[in-house]
């Protein structure tokens, strides 16, 4: 990974509707064990949905390709609380080496979903891909992931058919 400044620039701090603020920041190195945390603090079944695959933990290899990321073509924000150091949730891009194009992810964890911490991740998320030049961001989803599909709907994204793959869906977002 190309060596990159830490953009703390885009560190902020956003209220949830129920108004509890949350603090959104670029993800770095030294978050590996709360990147660990967050997964096991997450369902099988949310790790199933977000990584297309049933895992059982993060292993210590792919936190450590999740945290080391190099804020140019890569982007990860995590939401923590105000007061404390844990992971609620992570929303993340990686862009084509011309950076038109990125593919997103995210994840929030089980005990916090449906507060709006992923729309807080995912608007600030947009923001900093529109912010940086990338035209379209779209990512798979599984078509067994309804919450997901309404979701990205909510939050303006197109969903397509995979012709490669009939169990996901492309949700994507143009941001001109
Ligand atoms: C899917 C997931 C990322 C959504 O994040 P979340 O924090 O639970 O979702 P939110 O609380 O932000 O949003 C829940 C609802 O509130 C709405 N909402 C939240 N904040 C809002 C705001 N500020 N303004 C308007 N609407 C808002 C959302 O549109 C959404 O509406 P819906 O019920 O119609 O979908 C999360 O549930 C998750 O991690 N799931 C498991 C893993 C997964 O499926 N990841 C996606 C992989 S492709």
């Amino acid at each position: 990974v190309a060596s990159q400044v830490y953009p703390k620039e885009l560190a902020t701090v956003a209220a949830l509707p129920s108004g509890t603020p949350i603090r959104l920041r670029p993800i770095r190195p030294e978050d590996e064990p709360l990147l660990i945390e967050l997964a096991a603090r997450m369902t099988p079944e949310d790790l199933r949905l977000r990584f297309f695959a049933a895992i059982r933990e993060l292993t210590h290899e792919a936190a450590a390709r999740l945290v080391r990321i190099d804020y140019a073509h890569d982007m990860a924000l995590i939401a923590q609380p105000m007061h404390d150091e844990e992971i609620l949730g992570v929303a993340r891009y990686a862009a084509t080496p011309d950076t038109r194009e990125a593919e997103f992810a995210v994840a929030v964890r089980s005990d916090w979903k449906g507060h709006g911490v992923g729309w807080l991740l995912m608007e600030k998320l947009v923001d900093t891909a529109r912010q940086r030049g990338i035209r379209v961001m779209s990512g798979l989803v599984l078509r067994a992931n309804p919450n997901m599909l309404r979701f990205c709907r909510d939050l303006g994204f197109a969903i397509a058919s995979n012709p490669d793959d009939p169990l996901t869906v492309f949700a994507s977002l143009v941001l001109g």
